[in-house]
């Protein structure tokens, strides 16, 4: 790119910098992806069932998939509720960190969508120790009572709903087990001091539910940029044994 004469030099320095870093980070991303992540054929198998379908492409990442493995290991998960199924991609990491006696079930409102989930989850060999439950959550939740507490709850449905899925998964979890949501990031507009009175109900819903795994006693939470280049991501919580200090 030549510098325009009317614009001092920094100016193209300073883009070519930006688009040197943007590469480097797009570099990282892969190798990462490459060594903790690679997708094989069943997961691959899974965003292409999707496309197939005509179901939007907004599943998890590689690395997401990986770090909700990470956190399953991490509190021994061996019952996994997942709050939305889509084509099954996320589930299909789920159900991977599972010992073989364990259990997902995941819940999708779409018959159509859970068809395409049930058929992802064959093909990856783990629909021994997955289910996928069709209808509302606010309908299948309240339903699980008996198969609770579960150790891992991954939240990636509906953004209005996600605050009564947060009650919910408060409800079917135990000291120990670890409450992730996807989306709480959102381009940062959950995080803006207006959020709370935000007219989208989705960015008002997202707020409401960061502000709460942010400053509920009874959990110890994180949200961390790891998607969209940095513009979304995971809020991530444990739940406590006791009321923590919030320190
Ligand atoms: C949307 C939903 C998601 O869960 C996501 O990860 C990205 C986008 C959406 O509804 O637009
Ligand atoms: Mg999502």
């Amino acid at each position: 790119m030549t510098t325009p004469s009317n614009q001092p030099d920094g100016t193209a320095q300073e883009l070519d910098q930006l688009r040197r870093n943007a590469q480097q980070r797009a570099a990282i991303d892969d190798a990462l992806v490459a060594l903790f992540a690679p997708e094989d054929d069943a997961l691959q198998a899974a965003l292409a069932a999707g496309r197939a379908a005509d179901m939007p492409a907004i599943q998890i990442s590689p690395l997401q998939g990986r770090l909700l493995q990470v956190l399953a290991a991490a509190c021994g998960a061996r019952k996994i509720l997942e709050i939305g199924a889509l084509a099954g991609y996320s589930g299909i990491w789920l159900a991977r960190a599972l010992p073989a006696d364990g259990k997902l079930i995941s819940l999708e409102v779409s018959e159509k969508h859970a068809a395409v989930a049930r058929a992802s989850l064959e093909r990856a060999g783990v629909s021994d120790r997955a289910e996928v439950r069709v209808g509302p959550a606010t309908e299948t939740l309240p339903a699980l009572a008996d198969e609770a507490p579960f150790d891992l709850v991954f939240i990636d449905a509906d953004k209005p709903g996600y605050p009564a899925y947060l009650d919910w998964a408060l409800k079917l979890t135990r000291p120990g087990s670890v409450i992730v949501a996807d989306n709480c990031i959102r381009g940062g507009a959950p995080l803006r001091e207006s959020a709370s009175g935000d007219a989208d109900p989705s960015i008002k819903a997202l707020s409401d539910y960061d502000r709460r795994v942010a400053r509920d006693p009874r959990l110890r939470s994180v949200a961390l940029p790891m998607d969209d280049e940095g513009m979304d991501g995971f809020a991530i919580a444990v739940v406590l044994a006791g009321p923590s200090t919030g320190q």
